[in-house]
């Protein structure tokens, strides 16, 4: 990954056209196969943002995805291709109850909830947006972890026909990774995501399922789950393994501890490119904080 700072916002003029002027919601949502349990999932008021909410088209135009490229505006219009349903999501390893559910019906029977989240990325921009979906922990536990589970790993897929990025940058680890210790997965937090902005996750963004760790830099937050995985011993992590001395397997967002290229201690907040100090933890040490000594890196 490498930093780069637009000179103000690079989206050309004519894709900022509202989606509404082509679309009604309602017919946006049928479109796209949409049940509307997103549509009527309540805000969770616990999580405040101490900031505006990024403007959709903002957040739907500016992605890190590099199944399909490193330029993030462009990552929108190369997602056409990609399929996102039907899909599966199993949880499996140590567990007592392997789990195995289709998109549908893990959104019919999750408890879907919407939760205001900031979001910042090692390379140093950061958004705040609604996410749509329900608590990591509410699905493990259902699956019943053993006494030998001490870390969740997480896969995506790796579809070379449907992804540009992974036909040409063979040297990665596809499909991208990711994982979290037990009791970071367990925190309230952690939460699996299928709709933004009251809408179904947009393929950018990482439809059809994907994680939020909003204490941690975005690298962390896997798009395109199929897999969670409950084992012994620590797994490699897709940034970890490729850079390992540049992006560390905990990742907490840390102000103090800067990225060896770049300060981490100021943020870019979309769409304008505003200038903000980072908190430690992205602002949610007090929900993360007691889960580390401090040199957890
Ligand atoms: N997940 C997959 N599968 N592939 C990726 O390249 N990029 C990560 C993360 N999840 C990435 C991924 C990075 S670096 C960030 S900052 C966030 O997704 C960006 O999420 P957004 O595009 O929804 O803002």
């Amino acid at each position: 990954m490498y930093i780069r700072i637009p000179k103000g916002w690079e989206l050309p003029a004519g894709s900022i056209t509202p989606e509404k002027h082509y679309w009604g919601r309602r017919e946006l949502l049928l479109a796209a196969g949409f049940s509307g349990v997103l549509a009527s999932a309540p805000r969770n008021e616990r999580y405040k943002l101490d900031r505006s909410l990024t403007p959709e088209w903002a957040a739907k135009s500016y992605n890190n995805f590099y199944e399909y490229t490193i330029e993030k505006n462009r990552v929108k219009d190369l997602v056409g291709d990609f399929q996102p349903r039907p899909w599966t999501v199993e949880i499996k390893g140590e567990v007592a109850k392997p789990l195995k559910f289709s998109i549908e019906d893990l959104e019919a029977q999750m408890p879907i909830e919407e939760r205001t989240y900031r979001h910042r990325c090692v390379e140093a921009w950061a958004m705040a947006v609604p996410w749509m979906g329900f608590p990591l922990a509410h699905l493990l536990k259902m699956a019943e972890p053993t006494s030998k589970a001490r870390w969740v790993r997480f896969e995506g897929v790796s579809r070379p026909k449907e992804m540009p990025g992974v036909r040409y940058s063979g040297t990665y680890d596809w499909p991208y990774h990711e994982a979290l210790r037990l009791d970071e997965a367990m925190n309230e937090l952690a939460f699996l995501v299928t709709g933004l902005y009251g809408k179904p996750l947009p393929k950018q963004n990482g439809a059809p399922l994907r994680l939020v760790t909003p204490w941690k830099y975005g690298f962390k937050s896997i798009k395109l789950i199929a897999k969670i995985e409950l084992v012994k011993d620590r797994p490699a992590t897709f940034w970890n393994t490729a850079v390992p001395e540049e992006y560390g397997f905990y990742s907490n967002v840390n102000p103090k501890r800067p990225h060896p290229r770049w300060s981490q201690a100021v943020e870019q907040v979309l769409p304008n490119m505003d200038r903000v100090a980072t908190l430690p933890y992205n602002g949610y040490g007090e929900f993360v904080a007691h889960m580390y000594k401090g040199n957890e890196i």
